[in-house]
């Protein structure tokens, strides 16, 4: 018999607890978040120790060969959350709402929050916008399903925006911004992403909020930072973004090891015995007589 107390097999055992974010910034600590789209990923992304995981649309692009992020399906975001979920314990895991999948109605965007959590497990899910999705923030939020924000630089209405580039550039644009984070915090969101803001909006942003902002391309003045899997491990050979930094340069290797593999087969090399079966002498045998009479017909 143990001392400990007797506690409800769950599971949500060593799963972050959603509050801790809070803590977090209250503490003045920074939150790590990552993307990641399969059991592997997740898996590493949670020895690695970090905070969230995010199954990004951005999967689209990098894991799809997409030019942007608007073909990504909801079924496609709900099996690699299905993948990311098996492999991460610790970390939160939140599910990217893609385009089409929240705009059309508050029920279409409860309804397909609620399928993430019931059908891949997601902690969380996460959805672009302000303004006139305030009320499926609400509408989620209230149901009971944790909502992560994500404003400036929305890559599903980047067309609108004129492009991949940075937002709030002007007084009155880091104003909209200012008054759009304000406002999903009051609607429910648990934690809201800033992409590609500038440096002291996103500062003036994070101060005025409860809630722990997580910046992409906005400065270190944020609660916590996410980048995109491929980009911060060098899979990804497309152009990156300025606000991508790389730790370490993966594709080179892995392109060398499969052309090692390749040079091996082709060679004769590879495989060597220890990477075959045996079969016990006599089976051989018999399996050798039985061959002999089949090829006699
Ligand atoms: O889809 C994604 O990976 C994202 C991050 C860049 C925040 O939305």
């Amino acid at each position: 018999m143990t001392d400990k107390p007797q506690r409800y097999a769950s599971w949500t055992a060593g799963k972050l607890p959603l509050p801790e974010l809070l803590e977090i910034k209250r503490r003045g600590e920074k939150i790590v978040m990552v993307t990641a789209y399969d059991a592997p990923s997740g898996r590493l992304a949670d020895a690695a120790g970090v905070d969230l995981i995010l199954v990004g649309d951005s999967s689209g692009m990098v894991m799809h060969g997409r030019e942007s992020t608007v073909a990504v399906s909801l079924d496609e975001i709900v099996f690699m959350t299905q993948w990311v979920t098996r492999g991460a314990k610790r970390p939160l895991v939140v599910a990217d709402m893609p385009f089409g999948s929240f705009q059309v109605s508050t029920e279409q965007a409860l309804e397909n929050a609620i399928r993430f959590v019931k059908e891949s497990s997601a902690d969380a899910v996460k959805l672009e916008g302000a303004g006139a999705m305030l009320p499926r923030v609400r509408a989620i939020a209230g149901a009971g399903v944790p909502v992560m924000g994500h404003i400036g630089l929305t890559p599903q209405t980047a067309t609108m925006l004129g492009g991949f580039k940075a937002q709030g550039r002007t007084a009155a644009k880091a104003v909209q911004l200012y008054e759009d984070a304000l406002a999903l915090e009051e609607a429910g969101c648990f934690a809201i992403v800033l992409e590609a803001v500038p440096a002291p909006v996103a500062e003036a942003i994070t101060q005025a909020l409860q809630i722990p902002t997580i910046g992409i391309g906005a400065g270190a003045a944020c609660d916590g930072q996410v980048l995109v899997w491929h980009d911060l491990l060098g899979l990804y050979e497309g152009h990156a973004p300025r606000f991508v930094k790389q730790y370490a340069e993966l594709a080179p290797v892995m392109q060398a090891a499969v052309a090692d593999y390749a040079g091996e087969v082709r060679s004769g090399a590879f495989p060597e015995q220890q990477h075959a079966y045996s079969i016990p002498d006599e089976e051989l045998a018999l399996f050798e007589e039985a061959l002999a009479e089949v090829r006699a017909g």
